[in-house]
Parts: C-alpha cells; sequence; structure tokens
C-alpha cells in the first residue's frame, strides 16, 4: 500500500478558486499536542504536523484497530489525475470517505463546507493542490458562486440531514432546505462543463409512499431527494445517481485522515447493485464512497440511478474493472 499525501498546510480561504492566495495561509487551529499515529508515521506519511482532535475516539474505536488491508488503493493507481472533484458534504459520514480516499488517490479535491475549520479536523493539514476548502452554505444560491467551480471536472454530492426531527435540523436544516432546495442550487450553479455530477440520494425514493418508506417518508425525505434526481436529470448535465440502502459503518464523525484511511467495511465487502429501486438492505458508507469514486470514470453508468447495497463477503476493493462488471450485472437483471 502506498499512501502518497502531502502534509503542506492548505489554504483556509473562503475565496473563489481563481482568487486563492499564492503562499498558503498558516495558522494553527489546534492546541493540542500531535498525536502519534496507531500506524507507522514514516510509512503512512503523516508528519508531525497532523493534528487529531479527538484522541479518546481515536483510540477507543473498533474501526481505528482494523487493519489496512483490502480498502487501501495500489499504488499503481496513484498516477497524478486531471481531475478536480468538487465534493458537497465531505465533512460526512460518507463524504469523508470519498474525500480521504480521493486524496489517497492522489486525486485533487475542493470542498464545499459550512465549517471550514472541520476540513483540519478531519484531514489534516493539506498542500493546497490537493485539497482546497471553499465555505458555502447549498440553501443559500448567492454562496454558490461560479468561480468557485472554475478547474471543476467532476461533482460527488452527498449532503444530507436526518430523516426525523434531530438537532440537525438547527436553522432549518431540514430535508426540503437540504435535499430539495439545496441539490437544486448546486446543480443550477454547476458550469456544463463539467464531466459528472455523482448524488448520493436513497433506496425508496421511487416509492416513498409505500410501506415501509412511506415511514421514512413521514417528513419527506424520500419524496425531497427524489426532487432532487428530477431536478439533476432534467438539467443536461451528464450524471450518475447512487442509492445506498440504509448506511453501516460510520459516520467516522471526530475522527481523522489517518483513521478514515484505515476503514474497512468489515465482514460487509460484497456489494450488490440493482437499477428500478427494488433493493431493500444495507450497505457500508465505504462502499458508497467507493462507488461515487468508481463512477466517475464507467461511462456507461451517465445518465443512470443504481441502488446500492453491501453484504458479507469479499468486495470489489478499489479495483476499477470489478466495479465496471458490477455496475453492468445491475443492469442486465
Ligand atoms: N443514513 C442512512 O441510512 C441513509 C440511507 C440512504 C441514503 N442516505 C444518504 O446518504 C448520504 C450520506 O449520508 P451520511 O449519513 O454519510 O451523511 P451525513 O453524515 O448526514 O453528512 C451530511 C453532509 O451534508 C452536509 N450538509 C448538510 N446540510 C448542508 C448544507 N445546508 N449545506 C452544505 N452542506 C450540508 C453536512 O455538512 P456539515 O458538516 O456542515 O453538517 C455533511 O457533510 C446522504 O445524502 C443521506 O441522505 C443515508
Amino acid at each position: 500500500m502506498a499512501t502518497i499525501l502531502s502534509f503542506a498546510p492548505v489554504s483556509y480561504s473562503p475565496l473563489p478558486a481563481t482568487k486563492y492566495p499564492k503562499t498558503p495561509i498558516r495558522f494553527p487551529l489546534f492546541t493540542s499536542p500531535p498525536l502519534p499515529s496507531p500506524s507507522s508515521p514514516s510509512s503512512s506519511g503523516f508528519t508531525s504536523s497532523f493534528l487529531v482532535r479527538n484522541e479518546a475516539s481515536l483510540y477507543s474505536s473498533p474501526t481505528s484497530i482494523q487493519a489496512l488491508t483490502e480498502e487501501s488503493v495500489d499504488s499503481s493507481a496513484l498516477a497524478s489525475s486531471s481531475k478536480l472533484v468538487f465534493v458537497v458534504g465531505g465533512t460526512g459520514g460518507v463524504g469523508q470517505l470519498v474525500v480521504a480516499s480521493l486524496l489517497n488517490r492522489n486525486i485533487k479535491a475542493r470542498l464545499l463546507l459550512r465549517d471550514l475549520e472541520k476540513a483540519t479536523k478531519l484531514f489534516g493539514k493539506q498542500d493546497q493542490n490537493s485539497l482546497q476548502v471553499v465555505k458555502g452554505d447549498t440553501r443559500n444560491a448567492e454562496d454558490l458562486d461560479p468561480s468557485m467551480f472554475e478547474g471543476v471536472t467532476h461533482v460527488i454530492c452527498c449532503t444530507g440531514t436526518t430523516a426525523f426531527p434531530s438537532k440537525r435540523w438547527s436553522g432549518e436544516n431540514t430535508p426540503d432546505k437540504v435535499d430539495w432546495e439545496g441539490v437544486r442550487n448546486l446543480i443550477s450553479a454547476l458550469p456544463s462543463s463539467v464531466e459528472r455530477v455523482v448524488l448520493v440520494s436513497s433506496v425508496g425514493v421511487t416509492k416513498s409512499n409505500e410501506l415501509p418508506w412511506s415511514i421514512m417518508n413521514l417528513f419527506g425525505v424520500l419524496k425531497y431527494k427524489k426532487m432532487g434526481e428530477d431536478f439533476l436529470r432534467e438539467s443536461g448535465l451528464p450524471y450518475t445517481i447512487i442509492r445506498p440502502g440504509r448506511l453501516t459503518d460510520g459516520p467516522y464523525t471526530s475522527y481523522d485522515l489517518n483513521t478514515l484511511l484505515k476503514a474497512t467495511a468489515g465482514e460487509r465487502r460484497a456489494v450488490v447493485i440493482g437499477q428500478g429501486d427494488k433493493l431493500v438492505g444495507e450497505v457500508s458508507r465505504l462502499v458508497v464512497a467507493e462507488a461515487c469514486i468508481q463512477a466517475l470514470d464507467i461511462e456507461f453508468t451517465q445518465g443512470k440511478a443504481y441502488e446500492i447495497n453491501s453484504v458479507k463477503g469479499d468486495g470489489p476493493g478499489s479495483d476499477p474493472q470489478k466495479w465496471r462488471e458490477l455496475f453492468k450485472v445491475a443492469e442486465s437483471k
């Protein structure tokens, strides 16, 4: 396994891409001392500047002691990429894994975040060529300035909120605002030059009036996700929709990049992909994150929606050919 992360400080600037300062802004976010990585610092590439916010969760988490194995990206896949992937929801359970995986593949990422500090807490200090951060809330169309999409080749949107009332709804961050209006605002702001937009939606969106989905949809989450999907379909942008079953593993909140790169799907590594909204089941967040990244490069997934579950057994890991076959099989069912 090779990890080629660069830990030069990142510019945490809410400025649009064209206005990124040439010299990174450096400022410490935490006063806690650097924490040694559970794995060998020299082999992982972490430096003493890597800061960990939540030591207790790092060491008490079962995830953190799992071996970094099958989901690691092979060094042959680490050629520098020409992609610049705009990730929305990169601090969430799936989103963190998407970002970590992009970094591990040496694919440049630009994150839209409501709270810029979360990036350092989650991903450490990164070279701004690898990871850029812009501030914005998808509910506010005016936050999505066109300049923030300059150079962006691909988009992965994994925003969401809880299906039922919770403190995460505070400030009206409700499914209608996030899964519908936020997605609509994002899609409306994207340039026509993007090569693929991957939207994370949900199984059950086409059956939100039927049990058991109608229970999940009591506050409209499935209805609003479907509205977001439809808006993307009608946008003319090249898209792929990924509809996960119930998410497991994670959300890895308050962990850090080192921990994220060690995340495994446990025994639930085998991937089941379907079409037609017939799948019912669960899926590892790691598998969903990988599906989003793989779909970017599989041309026949363009313009389609796929449901995804994961079950006990060996999975495709990050092998592009295996993922291609899984998506293909879904189409033939
Ligand atoms: N949970 C399930 O079982 C399940 C099942 C099927 C589908 N899904 C869907 O799968 C996706 C990933 O789920 P998850 O549980 O991994 O996500 P999550 O942990 O809930 O993360 C949600 C992400 O969305 C961001 N976000 C929320 N409101 C936003 C706003 N107004 N503007 C910008 N960003 C905003 C959050 O940022 P902050 O850090 O700023 O809050 C966070 O990064 C979501 O679309 C979810 O609906 C979930």
